[in-house]
Parts: C-alpha cells; sequence; structure tokens
C-alpha cells in the first residue's frame, strides 16, 4: 500500500502512505491543503501522528510497551533508571564504560546554583510541588544559557536530568520545614533522591534497598511513552526553538493535570475517600457509570491502552511485594483491588475498555515508601524525564523539523461591521 484515493468535490486526490516499522500505517496528509484547500480535522489528536519516533513504541490493542526496541517487561527487570535514560536519550544501551561515564556526570552536576535555593523561601508552605518544580525548571534556563550545539545540548541535558532530583527533594523539605540535604557523590541516582528526600542532618541515613529497587522500577515505567499530553507540550514548545529548561517546564505543566500525570495523586484521594465513606467501592462504581455525577474512576482508562496497560500490571506485582517486604498492610491496596475487580466485570468498563492505567497502583507504592500525596505527580515528572528530553532531541535533530502550528475550522461571527460603543450602548438600551 504507497497511496490513499481522497474524494472530494467530485475530484479524486492520491495521498501517499507511510509505514512503520511494526506496520502502522499513517496517511500522509502534509501536502493535503496545498492541494485540495482542505484540511483534516482531529479534536485530541486521537488519529493524529505529528512526528515519526524512533524512541517508543506502543501497540495499545496488545498492552505492548518498548523502549527503543527493548520490551518494557525485560527492562524493568534488568535495567537502571540511569541506563534507561542513557537508551531513551542516545538510542542504544550503554556500554560498561558508556555508563560508567554518564553515571559520573550525573553525579557531578547533582547540586543548584546557590541562589536557587532563595527562591524556595518565596514560595509560601502550601505550595504544590509541581508549581515549584515547573518554575524551578524553566529558572535553570537563567544559570544554564543554553546553545542548541552537540556539546553544550549534551551538558545542560545531564545538568537538568541531576538537578531535578535535588529541586524535587528540595520542595519536599521546604514543604515540611525541613533543611535542605545536599546530595552524595557515593550514592547511585535513585539512593541520592531518597536521600536527599529522608536524611535529616541530625543522624546518619541509610538508604533502604527495598525503596531503591521499587523507586528505579516506578521511574523506568514512567521514563517515556510516546506522544501523549505533556511530550507533545515538549515537542510544541521546542518546535519554536525554544531552549530545553522552557520546552520541559512546559511539559511538567501539562503533565499536572488529573486526566494524565496528576492523576496518580487522585486515585489515592479517592481511595481515602472510598475508606472514609465505609469502604464501599461498589457505589462508587455506580457513581463513576452516571455521567450527572461529573466523577469518573482515576486510574482507570486510557487513549490508546483497550485491553490492559503493561505498566499498570508491572506495577501491581510490585506493589504486594514491596509492601510484603517493607511489612506493610496497606487498607487502600485492597479497595483498589476489589475496585478494579468489580470494575472490569461491570458491562459500562468494558464495553468502553477501560482498565487501571499506571497511575492505579504507582500511588500505593509510593505511599509505602512514604512519599506524600501532593508529590505524586513530581516523581511521575522525575521518571518521564528522559523520555521528554529524548523526544526534544529527536525533533532537534530533525533537519525537517518545522514550527509546530495546527490550524482550525473557524466557526464564529462571519464579517460583519465593527460597531461603536455609543451605537453599542444604544442597542443596549432599547433592547
Ligand atoms: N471512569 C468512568 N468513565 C470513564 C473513565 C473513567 N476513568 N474514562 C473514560 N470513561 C468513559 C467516558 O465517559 C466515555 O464514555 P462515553 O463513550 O459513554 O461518553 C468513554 O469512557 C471514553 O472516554 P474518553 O474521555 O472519550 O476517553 P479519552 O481517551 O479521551 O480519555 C482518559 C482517556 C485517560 C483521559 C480517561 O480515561 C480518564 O479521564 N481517565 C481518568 C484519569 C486518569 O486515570 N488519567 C491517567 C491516564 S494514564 C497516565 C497518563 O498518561 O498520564
Amino acid at each position: 500500500m504507497n497511496s490513499a484515493t481522497l474524494l472530494l468535490n467530485g475530484r479524486d486526490y492520491e495521498l501517499p502512505v507511510v509505514v512503520g516499522t511494526e506496520d502502522e500505517i499513517g496517511i500522509d496528509v502534509s501536502a493535503l491543503r496545498a492541494k485540495t484547500g482542505a484540511i483534516t480535522l482531529d479534536g485530541g489528536y486521537g488519529n493524529t501522528g505529528s512526528c515519526r519516533s524512533a524512541i517508543t513504541f506502543i501497540d495499545g490493542e496488545r498492552g505492548i510497551l518498548r523502549y527503543r526496541g527493548y520490551p518494557i517487561e525485560e527492562v524493568a527487570e534488568h535495567a537502571s533508571f540511569a541506563e534507561v535514560c542513557y537508551l531513551l536519550i542516545y538510542g542504544e544501551l550503554p556500554t560498561a564504560i558508556e555508563l560508567g561515564r554518564f553515571e559520573d556526570a550525573l553525579t557531578r552536576h547533582s547540586l543548584i546554583h546557590e541562589d536557587m535555593k532563595k527562591f524556595f523561601e518565596g514560595f509560601p508552605p502550601s505550595a504544590h510541588p509541581m508549581a515549584i518544580l515547573s518554575a524551578m525548571v524553566a529558572s535553570l534556563a537563567a544559570y544554564y544559557p543554553q546553545d542548541l550545539d552537540e556539546p553544550d545540548r549534551d551538558l545542560n541535558i545531564v545538568r537538568l536530568l541531576s538537578k531535578v532530583r535535588t529541586i524535587a527533594a528540595f520542595a519536599y523539605k521546604k514543604s515540611i520545614g525541613q533543611p535542605f540535604v545536599y546530595p552524595r557523590n557515593d550514592l547511585s541516582y535513585t539512593e541520592n533522591f531518597l536521600h536527599m528526600m529522608f536524611a535529616v542532618p541530625a543522624e546518619p541515613y541509610r538508604v533502604p534497598a527495598v525503596l531503591d529497587r521499587a523507586l528505579n522500577l516506578l521511574l523506568i515505567l514512567h521514563a517515556d511513552h510516546e506522544q501523549n499530553c505533556s511530550t507533545s507540550t515538549v515537542r510544541m514548545v521546542g518546535s519554536s526553538q525554544a531552549n530545553l529548561f522552557a520546552s520541559i517546564s512546559a511539559g511538567i505543566c501539562a503533565l499536572w493535570g488529573p486526566l494524565h500525570g496528576g492523576a496518580n495523586q487522585k486515585v489515592i484521594e479517592m481511595l481515602e475517600a472510598i475508606r472514609a465513606d465505609g469502604g464501599d467501592y461498589e457505589k462508587y462504581v455506580e457513581k463513576a457509570k452516571d455521567k450527572d455525577s461529573g466523577f469518573r474512576l482515576m486510574g482507570f482508562g486510557h487513549r490508546v491502552y483497550k485491553n490492559f496497560d503493561p505498566r499498570a500490571q508491572i506495577l501491581k506485582a510490585a506493589a504486594d511485594e514491596v509492601l510484603a517486604e517493607m511489612g506493610i498492610a496497606d487498607p487502600l491496596l485492597a479497595i483498589a483491588k476489589n475496585l478494579e475487580e468489580v470494575a472490569l466485570s461491570d458491562p459500562f468498563f468494558v464495553e468502553r475498555r477501560l482498565y487501571p492505567n499506571v497511575d492505579f497502583y504507582s500511588g500505593i507504592l509510593y505511599r509505602a515508601m512514604g512519599i506524600p500525596t501532593e508529590m505524586f505527580t513530581v516523581m511521575f515528572a522525575l521518571g518521564r524525564l528522559p523520555g521528554w528530553i529524548a523526544q526534544w532531541k529527536e525533533m532537534i535533530e530533525d533537519p525537517k523539523a518545522r514550527i509546530s502550528r495546527p490550524r482550525q475550522i473557524y466557526v464564529g461571527a462571519a464579517k460583519r461591521r465593527f460597531v461603536s460603543i455609543e451605537e453599542r450602548e444604544r442597542v443596549l438600551v432599547h433592547a
């Protein structure tokens, strides 16, 4: 199949067909308007490919997710998060020497400029950590002005990956009124984050291995997810050649919403509400089915996954293991499982192919790790960072990339004569 034929106003137009590695088919409409005068209309972009990308493959029907060709299940079992960052950003798994150099660079760039610490003083204690994170990441551009050339670009990529941990941990410390804990160069990427989050100057802190493993897994499972709302935002902002920090900060803001990364916080709030309401999960399933209630089961449904979300399956198993190892019996886990069971056998959810997504079980794990609910979306952002960076880099390096500029179908008023303010008032008085 090389082309598709469009019949418009009695005329045939040939449109080239693009086929991806896994036989996904796209109709190339880039010359559509020039040829026909028409545009495509696809609210929510459910049928629109915005780029060609070699980073992540998803088959939502079969529950497949692969980073650079590697199945998520294998990556999650064998890789460290630093390795995944390298894989996503540079395209191949690193050799031992490449990984060593990369980890070393991540370690050495973890401090933030001392002046940036003062920013934290300006935020109210109640500030949502996503507000702090997005502002701080955009502010990095003030300290590390960007040249889009390669050596500079790579340095800023490492700075961003490294400093984001420090910013996130400092935001948490600020929110609980504890002193900032500086990073330590003898710790791994994930250990360092946990150390900055949970250590206090008054006593020594050893990062529990179970926490480190859980964090590694969570970050890996969130690391990329092709063209979703936040990633497309990063590409959209970056397409104007805005700097890396500004582009990623925009992605962080897009992630914040409850329909996207903000869902993990909402899932726990929902489970807590169900518990406070006597644990009657069936009532909440019924409520979610009632369109007038405005209520949705948070952590359920996905634009792409229509049978299962492979990340949710891995996290469900991990939640059982981690909680058992930590000796925690979280009543919310039981509520989550019951809710899932009831929803999955209900025709409303079956017909709409709504399944638990990545956010459904991640919150249970974050809770067990001692991470407060308000920080959950920040954790998602830490995980998604290498994906955003990889997608931004792929776009910047594409010689054919153009500024993102969609079109629209205008449905407002037709041309009309301007009405002076005096005339407008006369119309109002007589009305
Ligand atoms: N609870 C109840 N009904 C739902 C839900 C839900 N969680 N999700 C979708 N539906 C219904 C929806 O009402 C609609 O019904 P109908 O066809 O009768 O009008 C149908 O299912 C299709 O929903 P949609 O809103 O058109 O689907 P979408 O692809 O535009 O939205 C979604 C996908 C993830 C935003 C949506 O499923 C949702 O709001 N889920 C809850 C929020 C959530 O968990 N978000 C995290 C997404 S995964 C992580 C990430 O990517 O950030």
